[in-house]
């Protein structure tokens, strides 16, 4: 038989390199047929004297062998975890993420829309196809009104009826079609108009329009909530200047200038050399518009405005070529990523 110190250097030099290896030394050291069960065994064969001495040995042993099991255990399992999960060298510098930015126009759409729903109106959104009804009959238009024409209006083949909206007034009808007053809402959205494609002009552009009726609304009221509006996009020094208009829908109606904000109002390219560019167009609700859409016009008035997105943009961002917000040029868009939110 072997020496207890023959065993315990065995135990010592024994290599594990794999789970092969593992169950080896199990089996030689740890199973009830080792030779460390063999020395137990032995104990009851000896003199009773030294039995307790060469049992604790024995216990010595077993218990360094089952040391060495559980350690050998640990290293091959660690071992193999690492095969399976891919642990990057996390002292290399970590890779360049592209953050994209938000489109200029939607910068702009949000910050209009945030300022009106600051001050208690709420968006709402529609159809892009509409029928003659919303966009042109209930506000007004008469028949021969020249924006019916072929030359501003998308109409849908064979369905002169169905037509791309040309302005979101569409959505104010469809609101007061749908609730009495107080109505309070802005109208962001697509619109279509069919204009040759210039620096200046385009074919799609985005609008945010606006609606108020409510008992006794003002021609004041407007003002004074279309100047709040100005001064929260373009600065508490900017000027608004109100001029006579037509619009259909509204009377009196109104063109809205803002103090040009690159020359100061002192007169430069932007503003034609006048120091004021016009930002909206506005006025008091059309009678005959409330009465269409269901709202009794001798208790409510109300006032409209609509503006256009894409001059609004040109403005604060100082560019002067529309057909660049819809071009899609990364070069362009990503001059944004500061205004990004
Ligand atoms: N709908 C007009 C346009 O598209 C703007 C407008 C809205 C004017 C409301 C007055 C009142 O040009």
């Amino acid at each position: 038989m072997k020496s207890i110190d023959e065993i315990r250097a065995e135990i010592e030099s024994f290599q594990v390199e794999n789970a092969e290896n593992l169950e080896q030394f199990r089996l030689q050291f740890l199973s009830k047929k080792s030779e460390i069960q063999a020395l137990f065994g032995e104990i009851k064969n000896m003199a009773q004297e030294s039995r307790k001495e060469f049992g604790q040995l024995v216990n010595d042993l077993r218990d360094l062998a089952q040391n060495h099991y559980n350690e050998f255990k640990a290293t091959i399992e660690a071992a193999s975890d690492r095969k399976t999960t891919l642990i990057p060298d996390i002292t290399r510098p970590a890779s360049r993420q592209t953050v994209g930015s938000m489109h200029p126009i939607s910068i702009m759409m949000g910050e209009v829309r945030r300022i009106f729903e600051d001050i208690g109106f709420s968006a709402v959104e529609g159809p892009d196809i509409e029928d003659d009804w919303h966009v042109f009959t209930a506000l007004n238009f008469a028949e021969e009104h020249p924006a019916r024409d072929m030359q501003d209006t998308f109409f849908i083949e064979l369905h002169p009826d169905v037509l791309l909206r040309t302005h979101t007034s569409s959505l104010q009808v469809r609101t007061m079609e749908k609730q009495q007053p107080p109505i309070r809402v802005i109208c962001p959205g697509r619109v279509f108009r069919n204009e040759a494609i210039t620096s200046r002009a385009h074919c799609i552009f985005h609008q945010v329009e606006g609606l108020y009726v409510a008992e006794n609304v003002s021609f004041a009221d407007m003002k004074q909530t279309l100047l709040y509006f100005a001064q929260r996009m373009f600065g508490d020094e900017v000027r608004i200047r109100l001029r006579p208009s037509y619009f259909p829908f509204t009377e009196p109606s109104a063109e809205m200038d803002v103090s040009c904000n690159i020359c100061g109002g002192a007169g430069c390219n932007l503003c034609k050399h006048t120091g004021w560019v016009e930002i909206l167009g506005c006025g008091m609700v059309d009678p005959n518009v409330l009465e269409n859409c269901g709202i009794d016009s001798t208790k409510y008035s109300g006032f409209a405005f609509g503006l256009g997105i894409e001059r609004m943009t040109m403005l604060k961002y100082r560019t002067n070529d529309i057909r660049l917000y819809f071009e899609n040029d990364v070069r362009f868009l990503q001059q944004f990523k500061a205004a990004t939110k």
